[in-house]
């Protein structure tokens, strides 16, 4: 069954076409970063205009290069949810258009479930059960992955996302939006251990994150020194905030995954192709005895495949919308 998706959450325009929930005949993403660079972050009215100018012609590219016409696609799965509602919207919009011109299904795919689907696409094997670190710019979850359409949040953020904790504490070092790419790359030649920084925890819910105190800490640090005329080492700071952000998301999961008893480790979102993050469980799991789980680098972004895995999945489990689907802003994994 092919599936056409797509995806317009956040500041990629993404369309592909997605056999069976595992095979991707194309993949096409129109980025906006650079647009968004000059601001230092995403700018959503930008965000959505950019979608309105991109979708067309994305969709047509991603047809092509999997050749294939409309006629081939059985489904049409659109992200309608959590994300800029502006930007939602296009995609959600362009979706239904595009469903009532062919009569094909409309399936609603939560933005989150389909991070997690991209490991589908990098490990064919990979199937629920599992225990899954949801890691982006917006969220930073634990997640059980009971099945492919249900699943239970074990912890999450108490403040900040892991993401949006890496861009803002990169901002102010400096560094281009999206900074946790940036940092993560200037950390590599950074000590983790050159600034003592906080392991912030949340009494009683040993599975949660707080990473704003961690945040305030580094920017702290920063703006005391350029007080005194000070300028401390980028890659220093960049690796003692990484090895901390690391130090809390790998310590929470692996005990998440001991107290529940679950073997088979799964990352997801956007942090997931921090280098530290990767190598930490990599070692850990090992030690542990537990299968892990990552996708690929690339499939790491926003990008339409993963979509299209999801939809897939949902589509099986009669998740199909009618021509009053609206995008939602925020909306729990655990929705339905
Ligand atoms: O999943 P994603 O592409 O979009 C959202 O759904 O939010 O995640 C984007 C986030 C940004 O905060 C970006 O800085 C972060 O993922 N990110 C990274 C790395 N690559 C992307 N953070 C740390 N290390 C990386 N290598
Ligand atoms: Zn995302």
């Amino acid at each position: 069954m092919k599936i056409l998706a797509i995806e317009s959450s956040c500041d990629e325009t993404a369309v592909a076409v997605v056999e069976d929930g595992r095979k991707v005949l194309s993949s096409v993403v129109a980025t906006q970063v650079e647009e968004h660079r000059l601001y230092g972050g995403v700018v959503p009215e930008i965000a959505s205009r950019r979608h309105v100018e991109a979708i067309e012609g994305v969709t047509a590219e991603a047809l092509n290069q999997a050749g294939v016409t409309m006629d081939d696609i059985e489904a049409i799965a659109v992200t309608h949810a959590p994300g800029l509602i502006g930007a939602l919207l296009v995609g959600v919009n362009f979706a239904k258009g595009l469903s009532f011109a062919t009569g094909k299904p409309l399936v609603p795919v939560h933005h989150l479930r389909s991070h997690i689907a991209s490991n589908y696409i990098s490990h064919q094997d990979l199937k629920p059960p599992f225990l899954c670190l949801v890691v982006s710019g917006g969220h930073s979850h634990i997640v059980m992955v009971e099945d492919y359409t249900k699943m239970k949040i074990i912890g999450r953020t108490r403040d900040d996302a892991a993401g949006e904790a890496f861009d803002k504490a990169a901002r102010t070092m400096g560094m281009p939006y999206p900074g946790g790419i940036a940092m993560d790359r200037v950390a590599e030649n950074g000590n983790p251990l050159a600034y003592k920084l906080p392991r912030p925890t949340v009494d009683g819910c040993p599975y949660d994150f707080s990473f704003s105190g961690l945040k305030t800490a580094i920017i702290n640090l920063i703006h005391n020194a350029s007080q005194k005329g000070e300028t401390l080492p980028v890659e220093d700071l960049s690796a003692s905030f990484r090895y901390a952000v690391v130090d809390c998301l790998a310590t929470n999961f692996i005990k998440a995954a001991k107290d529940f008893n679950v073997k088979t480790l799964v990352t997801a979102g956007g942090v997931s192709a921090n280098s530290l993050l990767r190598r930490r469980l990599e070692e850990d799991c090992k030690k542990n005895g537990f299968a892990l789980y990552m996708p690929d680098k690339k499939l790491c972004g926003d990008n339409g495949a993963m979509v299209g895995s999801q939809g897939y999945y949902e589509y099986l489990d009669k998740n199909i919308a009618n021509l009053s689907l609206n995008a939602v802003a925020t909306l729990p994994i655990d929705y339905r």
